[in-house]
């Protein structure tokens, strides 16, 4: 039986979401000096990336021949401000220039205002271990809002402060490189509250009618045996400290006991957000084991059979799971904010399953709408194959395969089934034919 036409609000936002660092090229930031002493896990570094430093108009022309009206992009912190107040005037210029490409093209800019590099200065002085970060921050802050600000108005402050956290504090994959330690975890995660907190407030200062929030990352955390208590118990605490966090924080001024205790005071934080991002991936599984402190004695892992992307180097990239959007978006609704959702993919080079992910993961948002809840737009991530943090080239996340030699970007199956979508503002039969091809190719 033909399935019935989905079809979504005619303002929702349909985009493509990329982050500087990952794309620009030839950055010099703390995660250049990472790539740079080999520590990522596969060696690679991000060279000149997707070279959008040159030509992010080439991609731009992509994401109009796709139909879409949004793009999410970062602003490269240590590229506006290389030295402590010191502000790159040509740096600022670049971003006017894409950002107008943009409008040109009749793409909404989102900018993120962080996502995970630090100028090496910043990162020397401690990062967002210090007190003083909040300051810094909020400083490169005013500087982008009064130079760029009449061409965005939705800012998203971090990137995952979740993932920078616990990645670079707890299981050290990403500079600093710290192992197990959950109390500076928690504090960089609460001075990175603090920090959105100050651009929060100078936003609002600086615009007339800006929306300001952050993105985090939501993983659904499976127990391995539903009937094992301290399986149960060790997936809610990874939920807790992972996915609710930093929600928690602004809802409520105060993280979770007994995160709340290493976090001080946080109520500045409270109510600071105009709108919810949410960046959702995996479905993972967690069985209680002593053997893994770091990640609060819940063993982590993906079993064979699930539908997955291609692997990480040194383990899985998780269960690729439409079903999780519905649950990140629930959960964050209880903020009563509207939610966007800025990222999601899966890392397939060959498309095995994309087309198949992002057909149900339009259902999965239809069905949130019916229900009442307020969701505004739809990011993929992303729109090129970019440089994947410690997993360097491996994996490959775009809707056209990038060739780094030439730069040459070929269509994968699935822009053909996403630009359907997004044409159509829904799910149609269209849009299935098209993923009916893709499953055939
Ligand atoms: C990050 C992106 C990353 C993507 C795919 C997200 O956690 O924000 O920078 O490339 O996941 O792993």
């Amino acid at each position: 039986m033909p399935e019935q036409p989905l079809i979504f609000p005619a303002d929702f936002l349909w985009g493509v979401s990329t982050s500087a660092h990952q794309v620009e090229g030839n950055n010099h930031n703390q995660w250049s000096q990472w790539e740079a002493v080999g520590n990522t896990a596969s060696g690679d570094q991000s060279g000149i990336a997707c070279d959008w430093w040159n030509n992010a108009e080439r991609d731009f022309d992509l994401a109009r021949e796709l139909g879409l009206n949004a793009l999410r992009l970062s602003v490269e912190w240590s590229r506006i401000e290389p030295e402590p107040d010191k502000f790159d005037v040509n740096a600022i210029e670049r971003y006017r220039e894409m950002l107008s490409g943009l409008h040109q093209r009749g793409i909404k800019p989102l900018i993120t205002l962080h996502h995970f590099t630090n100028p090496i200065w910043f990162e020397e002085a401690g990062g967002f271990l210090t007190a003083d970060s909040k300051a810094q921050f909020e400083k490169f802050v005013r500087r982008v809002v009064e130079d760029l600000g009449d061409l965005c108005d939705t800012w998203v402050t971090f990137n995952e402060p979740n993932v920078y956290s616990t990645l670079g504090y707890l299981v050290g994959e990403f500079p600093p490189g710290q192992r197990s330690q959950l109390g500076t975890t928690v504090t960089v995660l609460a001075n990175i509250a603090r920090a959105h907190a100050c651009a929060y407030r100078a936003i609002h200062e600086l615009q007339p009618h800006p929306r300001v929030g952050w993105t985090d990352n939501y993983i659904v955390f499976e127990p391995a045996n539903s009937q094992s208590r301290l399986d149960r118990m060790v997936a809610a605490a990874q939920h807790h400290l992972f996915n609710l966090s930093f929600l928690r924080v602004i809802e409520r001024g105060s993280l979770v006991f007994p995160f709340n205790l290493f976090s001080g005071d946080l109520e500045e934080a409270k109510g600071s957000c105009d709108f919810v991002g949410l960046n959702v991936y995996n479905r993972a599984y967690v069985r209680f084991d002593l053997k893994f402190p770091a990640s609060l004695f819940g063993h982590i892992f993906i079993p064979d059979d699930v539908p997955q992307g291609d692997p990480g180097i040194d383990h899985p990239y998780g269960e690729a799971y439409p079903h999780a959007i519905y649950l990140a978006a629930q959960n964050a609704a209880q903020l009563k904010k509207p939610i966007y959702i800025l990222e999601n993919g899966v890392p397939d080079a060959q498309d095995r399953i994309r087309p198949w992910l992002i057909t149900n993961v339009v259902r999965e948002m239809h069905a949130l709408i019916q229900e009442g809840i307020d969701l505004r737009g739809y990011f993929h991530w992303s729109l090129v194959d970019n440089f994947e943090w410690s997993e360097g080239w491996r994996l490959r996340f775009g809707l056209y395969a990038l060739d780094r030699e030439t730069q040459r970007r070929t269509p994968r199956l699935s822009a053909q089934l996403y630009s359907a979508i997004v044409k159509a503002n829904g799910l149609t039969e269209e849009a299935l034919a098209a993923q009916a091809t893709s499953n055939r190719a």
